[in-house]
């Protein structure tokens, strides 16, 4: 009786944390930071770390029709990000270019992944 018990627990318990689980995972890359490193060997190669888009930050200062879906899909990897096109005003270029947001001379401040987050 008492081993039924404990073993009803555990599985609610288990059901909890899996729908924990979905629950966070989804708001985490809806709300918090997305890493963009579809090009991770090519950053590697000129030794910058892949890039965070802190999602949040943005989200404060901008109505989501800002972004989406005129500069970026509503899906995470949707979109083929390159610098040449940054720097031509496409994708983070339509705001990072140093008038209404710095422009994209500071590599570090979007290439930013650090190895802890990496393993995350
Ligand atoms: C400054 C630009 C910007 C603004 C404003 C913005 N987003 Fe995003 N959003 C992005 C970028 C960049 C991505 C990642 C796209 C990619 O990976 O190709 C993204 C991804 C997403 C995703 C997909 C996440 C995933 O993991 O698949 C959702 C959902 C989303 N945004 C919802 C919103 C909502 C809702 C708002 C407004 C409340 C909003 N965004 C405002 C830039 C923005
Ligand atoms: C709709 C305009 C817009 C777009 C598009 C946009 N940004 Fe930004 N971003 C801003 C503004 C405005 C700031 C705040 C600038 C400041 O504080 O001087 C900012 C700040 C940032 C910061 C610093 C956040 C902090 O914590 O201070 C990073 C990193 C960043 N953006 C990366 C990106 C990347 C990567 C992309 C493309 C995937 C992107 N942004 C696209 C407007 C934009
Ligand atoms: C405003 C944010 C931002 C800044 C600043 C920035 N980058 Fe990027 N960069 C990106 C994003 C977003 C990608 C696409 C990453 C991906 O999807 O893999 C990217 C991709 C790249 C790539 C791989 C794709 C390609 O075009 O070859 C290289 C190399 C690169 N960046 C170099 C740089 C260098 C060098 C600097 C500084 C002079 C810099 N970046 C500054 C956002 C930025």
């Amino acid at each position: 009786m008492n081993r039924m018990r404990n073993a009803n627990t555990s599985k609610k318990l288990a059901v909890l944390v899996f729908v924990f689980l979905i629950a966070y995972s989804t708001s985490y890359s809806e709300y918090g930071d997305v890493v963009l490193d579809r090009y991770k060997d090519t950053m590697a190669e000129v030794g910058l770390a892949p890039v965070v888009f802190p999602h949040w930050t943005h989200r404060i200062q901008f109505k989501c029709k800002a972004c989406h879906e005129g500069i970026f899909p509503m899906k995470k990897g949707a979109s083929d990000i390159t610098m040449s096109a940054i720097i031509d005003g496409e994708f983070c270029g339509n705001c990072h270019n140093g008038k209404i947001a710095w422009d994209p001379l500071y590599c570090d401040r979007c290439h930013s992944l650090t190895e802890t987050e990496d393993k995350q």
